[in-house]
């Protein structure tokens, strides 16, 4: 695995691999602190294409001023062991500076119908600064496909809407969520929690799969599926719920009924660490 640090690599090798033809580039967007919800992903980007990159950049511009940018897993060796292991080809691994050469501020990319709900509310620039670095990544990297966790749901839906808009060839690929064996969803986050905050936190978990087996019984009103996962939370009066809600996929917007393809998405801060959970309601 070749590990680049710069637009001008990462670039040069995209373009050549592409030159020789029959060649596909899959890239696997990341901030590191790799767990197996990543490698879920460069394993789907390794199926579909000849070739992977991943990307590992802890993007400043996603992070509010008081949010956890200094202190978020740095775990560069382990990264590189575990992206080699999964078969990727590049990780690239750029500075702040080569990603933000004029400053985090100059240029930017905001989706402006999207990037004040869900995680936007709580978080007020958290989706400009992720759809301007992965923009950045698309354009430099110029993958045919670049794949993404469901375990962002929000995430997607302004990425996915980002591409459209933008008229980037890329094509977005969204996996499902990997989860620990006792249910909670895996993310570089989960580090923080204490033994005992890791048990309150399975509240997240438990209260998509009782909406999620209400709705198997039938249930489709979104008035009682938020009310019986605000029952699930009353449970663990620990837990601050930042938000719980039933919305379109696409547009984020409330549903009163849920159909096929509507979206559960739940965040709630566990002492001070901000967990987020969903599922796609069949
Ligand atoms: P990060 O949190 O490192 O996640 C990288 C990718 O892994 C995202 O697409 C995320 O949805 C996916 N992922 C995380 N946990 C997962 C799980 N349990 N199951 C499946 N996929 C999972 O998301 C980001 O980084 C950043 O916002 C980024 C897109 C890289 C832009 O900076």
């Amino acid at each position: 695995m070749q590990i680049l640090r710069t637009v001008a690599e990462l670039r040069r090798w995209s373009r050549t691999l592409r030159a020789a033809g029959g060649n596909t580039l899959g890239l696997v967007p990341t901030m590191g602190a790799l767990h197996a919800g990543h490698a879920s992903l460069i394993r789907a980007a390794r199926a579909s294409s000849t070739h992977v990159a991943v990307s590992l950049f802890v993007n400043p511009t996603q992070f509010g001023p008081s949010e956890d940018y200094a202190r978020y897993p740095r775990a560069f060796e382990a990264d590189c062991t575990l992206a080699a292991a999964e078969g990727a080809d590049v990780l690239f691994a750029p500075t702040v500076e080569e990603l933000y050469p004029n400053g985090p501020d100059s240029t930017f990319i905001e989706v402006p119908a999207l990037s004040d709900r869900l995680d936007g509310q709580s978080r007020p620039g958290h989706f400009r600064g992720v759809a301007t670095v992965v923009a950045k990544l698309l354009i430099a990297a110029e993958p045919d496909r670049a794949f993404f966790g469901q375990k962002d749901a929000a995430q997607v839906a302004v990425l996915r809407r980002m591409t459209a808009d933008l008229l980037l060839a890329t094509e977005i690929v969204v996996c499902p969520i990997v989860r620990d064996a006792d249910g909670l969803a895996l993310s570089s986050r989960n580090a923080y929690l204490t033994p005992a905050q890791r048990t309150q936190a399975l509240t997240i978990s438990r209260s998509i799969h009782h909406v999620e087996s209400l709705v198997a019984e039938g249930e489709r009103r979104a008035s009682i599926l938020l009310a019986s996962a605000h029952g699930v939370f009353a449970t663990e009066p620990d837990l601050r719920i930042d938000y719980i809600v039933v919305v379109d996929g696409a547009t984020l917007e409330p549903v009163d009924t849920a159909v096929p393809g509507t979206l559960f998405a739940v965040a709630a801060y566990v002492g001070p660490t901000r967990l987020i959970d969903n599922a796609i309601l069949r």
